[in-house]
C-alpha cells in the first residue's frame, strides 16, 4: 500500500483559451475540464494507474465537490471530514502550451481538524510501504505539520516522500536530522531556496550539461538526513544523489504540451522503481521518463504504464 496525503486538496478548474491571455481582454474559453486534484492526489491517480494499490488521505467534507469527482475516477480516497470548501484552482493554458495558475489559499483548518487529518493519515500509513506527503498547506495548519508528520510516521516503518515548497519544506528540513525523511523532490528553485544557492546557476549548469552544482546542493541536503534528493530539473532533466552515489539523468526531448502534473509524476516514477527494489539508477530513469511522459500529454493527462520508457532515459554518474 502506498498511501499519499494532500494537505490542501483542491478542485483543478482547466480552461482553454482561444487566444493568447491579455490582462484586462475579455477571453472566450474553447474547452474547460474539472478533475479533482492536489499534488498528492496526481501522485495518487499515476500510482493506481500503473497497478499499486494506493489510498489518498485529504482534508474535505463528505458532500464537497471534490469527493464526488474523486468517487468518478475510482480512485481510492479517504476524506476527513472540515467545514470550508476545497479551494478550486484555475489554469489558463492557451494554444501554444503557456499556461498560467491562479491558485486559492484553500479552506481555514480548526486545530481538531488538523489533528484529525494527522490521525487519518497515520491510521493509514499503519503497515504502508510509503507515504507521500505533497503539496501547500493549508490556512490552519503549522508551517512544520509535515515534520511533525514524517516523526510520526517513521516509527510506523513506512518510507516517506516530501514534496513541497516554500516555509513548509524549509521547516521541514530545518526538522533534520531529527525527524530524518527517505525523499525528498525539490526543483531547481526549491532546492535553491533550501542551500542558499542562485536558482538561475544551477539551472543554467544544468543546461549546459554540467549537473555537478546541482549535485552538489541536493548532496548537502542528503548529508542532513535525507536518504534520497531528487532534484528534478523540468527540460534539463534531473539528478538523485543518495548514500550509493550521485546520477543525472537527461530528459528525453520530447514535444511539450503541458507540464501539469510533471513534478507529480516523477515522485509517483521513483515511488515505483523503489517498490519494485530497483536500483538507484532505474528509480532516477523512471522519475524522470514519468516526468518527461506527463509533459508530453495534453492539459491534465498524468502517465500510464504504456506512456513513460524509462530505457529511453540517459544516466550519467557524477563523481
Ligand atoms: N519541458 C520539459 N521537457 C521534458 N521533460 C520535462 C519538461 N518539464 C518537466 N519535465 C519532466 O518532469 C520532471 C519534473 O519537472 P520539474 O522539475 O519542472 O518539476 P516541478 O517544478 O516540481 O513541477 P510541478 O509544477 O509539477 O511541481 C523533470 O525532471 C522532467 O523529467
Ligand atoms: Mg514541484
Amino acid at each position: 500500500m502506498i498511501v499519499t496525503f494532500t494537505a490542501n486538496p483542491s478542485l483543478d478548474r482547466t480552461a482553454t483559451l482561444d487566444r493568447p491571455l491579455t490582462r484586462g481582454g475579455v477571453h472566450r474559453v474553447d474547452s474547460v475540464t474539472v478533475e479533482a486534484g492536489g499534488k498528492g492526489v496526481n501522485v495518487a491517480r499515476v500510482l493506481h494507474d500503473a497497478g499499486q494499490e494506493v489510498l489518498a488521505v485529504l482534508p474535505a467534507g463528505s458532500s464537497d465537490p471534490i469527493v464526488a469527482a474523486l468517487r468518478a475516477t475510482g480512485l481510492p480516497h479517504a476524506a476527513v471530514e472540515i467545514s470550508g470548501t476545497v479551494r478550486t484552482n484555475l489554469t489558463l493554458t492557451e494554444a501554444d502550451g503557456t499556461t498560467t495558475k491562479i491558485n486559492e489559499p484553500g479552506p481555514t483548518l480548526t486545530d481538531a481538524q488538523v489533528d484529525a487529518a494527522a490521525a487519518r493519515l497515520l491510521a493509514a500509513a499503519d503497515g504502508a510501504a510509503w507515504v507521500a506527503l505533497s503539496g501547500s498547506l493549508p490556512p490552519g495548519a503549522p508551517v512544520d505539520w509535515y515534520a511533525r508528520l514524517v516523526t510520526a510516521l517513521k516509527p510506523l516503518g513506512c518510507l516517506v516522500a516530501v514534496d513541497t515548497s516554500d516555509a513548509p519544506l524549509q521547516a521541514v528540513v530545518d526538522a533534520l536530522p531529527g525527524a530524518a525523511f527517505d525523499l525528498v523532490k525539490p526543483n531547481s528553485e526549491e532546492l535553491a531556496q533550501l542551500t542558499g544557492e542562485d536558482p538561475i546557476w544551477l539551472e543554467a549548469s544544468a543546461k549546459r550539461g554540467d549537473p555537478r552544482p546541482v549535485a552538489a546542493a541536493a548532496r548537502s541536503l542528503h548529508e542532513r538526513g535525507v536518504s534520497a534528493v531528487l532534484a528534478t530539473l523540468g527540460a534539463a532533466g534531473a539528478v538523485l544523489v543518495t548514500a550509493e552515489g550521485s546520477w543525472y539523468a537527461e530528459a528525453p526531448s520530447i514535444p511539450v504540451r503541458s507540464t501539469v502534473g510533471a513534478g507529480d509524476s516523477s515522485v509517483a516514477g521513483y515511488i515505483l522503481a523503489a517498490v519494485a527494489g530497483a536500483s538507484p539508477e532505474r528509480r532516477l530513469a523512471t522519475a524522470v521518463a514519468h516526468g518527461s511522459a506527463a509533459a508530453g500529454l495534453a492539459g491534465t493527462t498524468l502517465p500510464k504504464p504504456g506512456d513513460v520508457d524509462p530505457d529511453a532515459v540517459v544516466i550519467h554518474r557524477i563523481d
